[in-house]
């Protein structure tokens, strides 16, 4: 899979694909990501990206030029199977659109600041609006990371059996069970006996159950959803 994301803090982006499993997966081809700074598409002299709102009002609107020639100047070498714009008003990230975006080849992501981009850019190229949550970040950039990371770990390849994603939470809409390692004994708390029984078909029953009540207490919503 490929992901080109356009920012004005392209900085921003450095080091989120840079370690652990978004690493692995970039290193083992899986996963390209590019980082296109938005500045040099400015207008005039100090390369202007943002301007004020027409209908006055407080905060700063990205204008459409500069993002139109970033957009067409990818455009023009690759097709994309979906343009993302992230925006706190876009669909909730779940487990599911991660799912479905992990299948993808090329992936363009924008990501927006201030009051957020002009509306022309989102009618004109936008297929897809994409929101991590409901509370305001100070700009698209750390969505985009996490957004990519989520998408990512799931192109087939990229976890093997240590990281598998089949037992992670949400994969069925059921929180994960409990986890334990080393010591046996920490402190006086126990490790469940039933982890340490040797019993495949036990330990398969007592982490559905496990799983099952947890999700019960802290997130009843997501049987719903089933
Ligand atoms: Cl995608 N962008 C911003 N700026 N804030 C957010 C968000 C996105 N998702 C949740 N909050």
């Amino acid at each position: 899979m490929r992901v080109d994301i356009i920012s004005i803090v392209p900085k921003l982006l450095e080091s989120p694909f840079a370690h652990s499993i978004m690493k692995r997966a970039e290193d083992k081809g899986h996963l390209e990501v590019h980082v296109h700074d938005l500045r040099p598409f400015g207008l005039g002299k100090h390369n202007q990206t943002d301007d004020y709102q027409y209908g006055g009002g407080a905060g700063m609107v990205m204008m459409c030029e500069p993002l139109s020639k970033a957009i067409e100047s990818l455009l023009a070498e690759r097709s994309y199977d979906e343009v993302i714009y992230v925006t706190p008003d876009g669909e909730t990230l779940n487990q599911g659109i991660a799912n479905h975006l992990s299948l993808k080849g090329n992936l363009l992501i924008l990501c927006g600041h201030y009051k957020g981009i002009d509306q022309r850019i989102r009618d004109k190229y936008i297929t897809r609006e994409l929101s991590i949550g409901d509370y305001v970040l100070s700009g698209g950039e750390l969505a985009a990371a996490v957004i990519v990371d989520a998408i990512g770990r799931l192109i087939p390849g990229v976890l093997n059996d240590e990281t598998s994603a089949l037992t992670d939470s949400f994969q069925d809409n059921i929180l994960a069970p409990p986890v334990y390692t080393r010591p046996e004994d920490f402190d006086g708390m126990k490790v469940p006996d039933v982890l340490l029984s040797g019993h495949t078909a036990k330990v398969e029953e007592w982490r559905n159950d496990e799983a099952i009540k947890r999700t019960k207490e802290r997130r009843p919503d997501l049987f719903d959803r089933i």
